[in-house]
């Protein structure tokens, strides 16, 4: 029998204690052990959870009983969840983690203090919520160069924007609907600016480079921006804009970032709808491969975590190689990375046709009836040629008449 401990009893966390139990005779069978709960940390009490009598409020608790031999973190945030999580470390538990927050943050410093003390920091739920990525990387994907990692890597910004563009939904009413099926952060800003999924794809670059990648770094972008009328052009053109992490790795060159972006339907991601993830690796060898799944919500990240457990039950007395080192991985900037341009330009097409082929050359332009505006879609050119083309026609465009450009979505068509 191996003894754990669970710190935050929220969605997550009491999704653990509903897989553990109701799973127990397939993860007993797998584990090795029977995995039993002993204490779970929270401010609250629970007192008509089914794990009322396991509630502690002091984590030294946890920290000094040698039997605890599993620590699982499912509080979010870094404070508490990082010193807790370290000193755990340190005290020869291993520690399963949902928080991206924490492995983006900390992970380099956790692993080596795991390596020192020969036990394991297992982050699978960290990303994609319950589709299996992080396993995959560090073993089924062993042999591979990975070069490019493509992902939906938040379902609350999947669940709006899918909302927005198949039912016309608005941007607050998606949110809350997210919100209320426990899919969103604590503070919702980091899924919709872009951050949690800027975490994830730093882990998940970490993970294939095998050094530490610095989140901040990332370019990112959310999707507070886009609206309806995006959706609009998107629709006529047989398109639909998705948040994507993206990284390219070539040779020792990383390009990463985080942005909306509008893809055609012959896209590997252009099906990944509602709360759900899809992740698109490339390897050398392999090619394509994608993974698709539950991106949040409570049992089946719970599910991800469990399996973390049991990988560390498998291997109470010995540490599995996995994650990066604390060499640094330098990631380009953003203005040498190549996109086509969707943009949205205020007027009538016929009298900004000049200024509009002298800036951005040759383009695709779409119109929709009765708006004062067009779009057009540039072929494709460095960001930071397009920023540069992009100012010189807004100047010109203040200059002579209304204002130019309303909006810009980067598109991979
Ligand atoms: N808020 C996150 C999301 C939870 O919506 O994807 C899972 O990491």
């Amino acid at each position: 029998m191996i003894k754990a401990a669970v710190m935050g009893y929220g969605t997550i966390g009491s999704g653990v204690a509903e897989v553990l139990e109701q799973n127990r005779d397939v993860i007993c069978r797998r584990a090795g052990h029977e995995i039993e709960l002993k204490y779970v940390l929270d401010l609250r009490e629970f007192p008509d959870s089914p794990v009322a009598d396991k509630i502690i409020h002091d984590f030294k608790i946890i920290e000094e009983d040698e039997e605890v031999r599993i620590v699982v973190e499912t509080m979010g945030g870094l404070n508490p969840a990082y010193p807790f999580v370290k000193a755990s470390l340190l005290a020869g538990k291993h520690v399963v983690t949902s928080n991206k927050a924490l492995v983006a943050a900390h992970g380099t410093e956790l692993l080596e203090i795991a390596r020192r003390q020969g036990v394991n920091f297992l982050f699978e739920a960290s990303v994609g919520g319950g589709i299996p990525i992080i396993r995959p990387l560090y073993r089924c994907l062993e042999g591979e160069r990975i070069e490019e990692i493509t992902g939906i890597l938040n379902g609350t910004t999947n669940y709006i924007l899918t909302k927005m563009d198949k039912e016309g939904e608005s941007f607050e009413n998606a949110l809350r609907e997210a919100q209320n099926l426990g899919y969103a952060e604590r503070n919702p800003e980091a899924d919709v600016e872009g951050y949690d999924t800027c975490r994830k794809i730093a882990i998940l670059t970490a993970m294939a480079v095998g050094k530490e990648v610095n989140f901040e770094d990332i370019y990112t972008e959310g999707i507070t921006k886009i609206t309806d009328i995006d959706f609009k052009y998107a629709e006529k053109m047989g398109t639909s804009i998705k948040l994507f992490g993206t990284s390219r790795i070539k040779k020792d060159k990383v390009s990463a970032y985080v942005a909306p972006v509008m893809i055609g339907k012959d896209h590997p991601l252009y099906a990944v709808n509602d709360v759900f993830n899809g992740i698109l690796v490339k390897g050398n060898m392999l090619g394509p491969a994608m993974f698709y799944g539950s991106g949040a919500g409570k049992l089946p990240t719970a599910s991800a975590v469990v399996a973390d457990m049991i990988e560390a039950a498998q291997n109470l007395d010995s540490h599995v190689p996995m994650g990066w080192s604390d060499e640094k991985q330098k990631v380009e900037p953003m203005e040498d990375i190549c996109f086509r341009f969707f943009v949205r330009i205020a007027g009538s097409y016929r009298n900004k046709e000049a200024d509009v082929k002298n800036f951005f050359g040759n383009v695709d332009v779409y119109e929709l009836y009765g708006l004062d505006e067009f779009a057009v879609l540039t072929r494709e050119m460095a960001e930071g040629d397009f920023r540069r083309a992009a100012a010189g026609f807004d100047t010109k465009e203040q200059a002579r008449s209304d204002f130019g450009i309303k909006q810009m979505i980067r598109a991979v068509l």
